[in-house]
């Protein structure tokens, strides 16, 4: 039987909660489909800090670069929001990314049909659902650009600097036109062209590449237009490309759309079929511990992995038919409305079990 090496990250607050709910719906579709996984736990962020003084251990890296790939829960939270940047759990999460040359993020904005109502967006825009694949830039930009403080005419100041080069842009740009040319063959890259020089380059290398990819219909938005136009018509959208910083905000907008921030998944992928799956949403210290977490975004993140890096896409099929099935009766809190019936985190991953297992 095949067997698959995945590093597991838990993190900190709610991650070890829905991470436990997404292993044990791998193993349910690795029974049923007929593999299984061998499955290494590391420490990242805030409970790294906690048990070793550093956000991101070398022995977590060295765990992740013998895996097939990484399933990721989340990391941060208010304990340690006093430590300097360079020592908090989010340059943790910075750091994996970087190391593992994870450049290419995708994030999958789509309303299952039963949660309709939970989008806040009026029933007519939301129309037949929504679709939205966002492939976002991660390991350059502003996030990983020159930063520090300094004086200025003797007054305290800070910067960040938003850098791209042009095989930077070239490379997440190709992700772009691919994954358009699977799907809807529209891609929207999204920038600030009209103010940065750094978009200005991106528009221009975006745009250069575009006679390769003649299937598919390119358009440029600014970021600002494009915040607008994901609650005016998201349905003109198809693929969206865009920057690190853009694309970590219009993901958490696009989240909403979709109902809860609770059920948006993630893939970070390198170029091959190595990856690191993660939800996009955070650690909710606030929650945390409690049972009440959604943990679809981490199963959802799980069938991504079986899709992206395992090549196993019938499981993820199953994975995201059973989720779809499950929502139209049983809701966690973030995402209830009367009528369905109320549950907490582990009943939700046994849903999701049972689903799969009975599953043709
Ligand atoms: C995300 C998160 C991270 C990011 C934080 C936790 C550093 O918001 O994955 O969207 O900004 O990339
Ligand atoms: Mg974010």
């Amino acid at each position: 039987m095949k067997v698959y090496r995945l590093a597991v990250i838990p993190g900190d607050g709610i991650g070890p909660e829905i991470v436990e709910q997404a292993l044990r719906v791998l193993d349910a579709a690795g029974e049923r489909f007929g593999f299984r996984f061998d499955y290494t736990p590391c420490l990242l962020g805030g409970c790294a800090i906690d048990a070793g003084g550093t956000p991101l251990p070398e022995e977590t890296l060295r765990v992740c670069r013998e895996a097939d790939s990484v399933l990721l829960g989340a990391v941060g939270g208010g304990k340690w929001d006093h430590l300097p940047g360079q020592q908090r759990p989010e340059a943790g999460l910075l750091g994996i990314r970087a190391a593992l040359g994870l450049y290419a993020n995708l994030r999958p904005a789509r309303v299952f049909r039963p949660l309709k109502d939970a989008s806040p967006l009026k029933n007519e825009i939301i129309a037949e659902g929504l679709d939205i694949m966002l492939v976002r830039e991660l390991t350059g930009g502003i996030y990983f650009g020159e930063r520090g403080r300094r004086e200025q005419n003797g007054v305290p100041a800070a910067y960040d600097t938003e850098q791209y080069t042009v095989p930077e842009i070239e490379r997440i740009a190709r992700v772009g036109f691919e994954m358009a040319q699977k799907r809807g063959n529209k891609l929207c890259s999204v920038d600030k062209a009209n103010v940065l020089e750094s978009s200005r380059l991106w528009r221009e290398t975006v745009t250069r590449l575009a006679p390769e990819y003649p299937g598919v219909a390119l358009s440029h938005m600014y970021v600002d237009n494009c915040a607008m136009q994901l609650v005016r018509d998201p349905h003109q959208f198809d693929v969206i490309l865009t920057s690190n910083i853009f694309g970590d905000i219009l993901s958490d907008e696009a989240s909403m759309l979709c109902g809860s921030i609770g059920m948006l998944a993630s893939a970070s992928l390198s170029g091959g079929s190595f990856g690191l799956y993660e939800p996009i949403h955070g650690s909710a210290p606030d929650i945390a511990g409690r049972g009440i977490a959604n943990p679809l975004a981490a199963i959802l993140s799980a069938a991504m992995l079986l899709q992206y890096s395992l090549n196993e896409p019938k499981a993820a099929l199953a994975i995201e038919a059973a989720v779809h099935d499950a929502l139209t009766e049983l809701r966690t809190p973030d995402i209830y409305v009367e009528g369905c019936q109320k549950i907490g985190t582990a009943e939700m991953g046994t849903a999701i079990v049972e689903r799969i297992s009975r599953c043709l």
